[in-house]
């Protein structure tokens, strides 16, 4: 089996950038599994299904259109709030679980991130790496992403978000948002961009030891 790499974390705390730094790196090919329950979310919208009908979610994710997953409308603040929301049904998650572990599978290895990856999608992932930084950290490098819209009171709408996402994905009785026993805590609160990729390359050196 090739080397599989988990990268779990809340919203915002750079594990997307880890993820891609990680497969580019290793040369790994990698899945944002994110962007599948956001597309399962737009897809929710454009055909009107409610946001709390799991078996009518469920059958949309188990059909999902994947050239959604290049649609501009996915990075949305609107389509990831949506996102938090359908993926607490058990149906939505067991409907993208094929494709992930598919994905985890495949022979040379690959690097996946999300929030479960480590604890369900890939158990038996090499390295499980899981992300965080503060609540306010992540809120403000969101908001510059934006473009910092709104000042201050802009800052603090992106944090209420940030927290009540944070929140609905830990909270959650499926596949909630949890560190792994054996995943690596990575605090990227004080740390920029490279010097977080750097740390994150150097602990999966460190994990799979001296031969890789
Ligand atoms: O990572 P991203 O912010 O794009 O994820 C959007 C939402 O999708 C998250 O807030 C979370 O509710 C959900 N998600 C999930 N499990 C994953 C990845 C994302 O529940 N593995």
């Amino acid at each position: 089996m090739g080397l599989v790499i988990a990268v779990d974390g809340p919203a915002a705390s750079g594990k997307g950038t880890i993820a891609r730094a990680l497969a580019r790196h290793f040369g790994l090919p990698h899945l944002d599994t994110g962007a599948l329950y956001r597309a399962v979310a737009l897809a929710a919208q454009r055909e009107e299904v409610p946001a709390d009908d799991g078996t009518a979610l469920g059958r949309l994710a188990s059909r999902l259109d994947l050239s959604l997953l290049e649609d501009p409308a996915l990075r949305t603040a609107e389509t990831a709030e949506r996102a938090s929301r359908i993926s607490a049904h058990p149906e939505v998650r067991q409907a993208l679980l094929a494709f992930q572990r598919g994905f985890a599978g495949q022979p040379g290895g690959a690097v996946l991130d999300g929030r479960d990856i480590g604890t369900v999608i890939a158990p038996d992932a090499a390295v499980k790496l899981f992300v965080t930084a503060t609540p306010e950290i992540r809120a403000r490098r969101r908001w510059l992403e934006l473009g910092a819209p709104d000042g201050e009171a802009g800052l603090a709408a992106v944090e209420a978000d940030i927290r009540a996402r944070d929140a609905r994905d830990r909270d959650r009785a499926s596949a909630p948002l949890r560190m792994a026993d054996d995943a690596i805590l990575l605090d990227t609160t004080d740390l920029d961009k490279d010097a977080a990729v750097r740390r994150a390359i150097a602990c999966v050196v460190d994990r799979l030891g001296p031969a890789s």
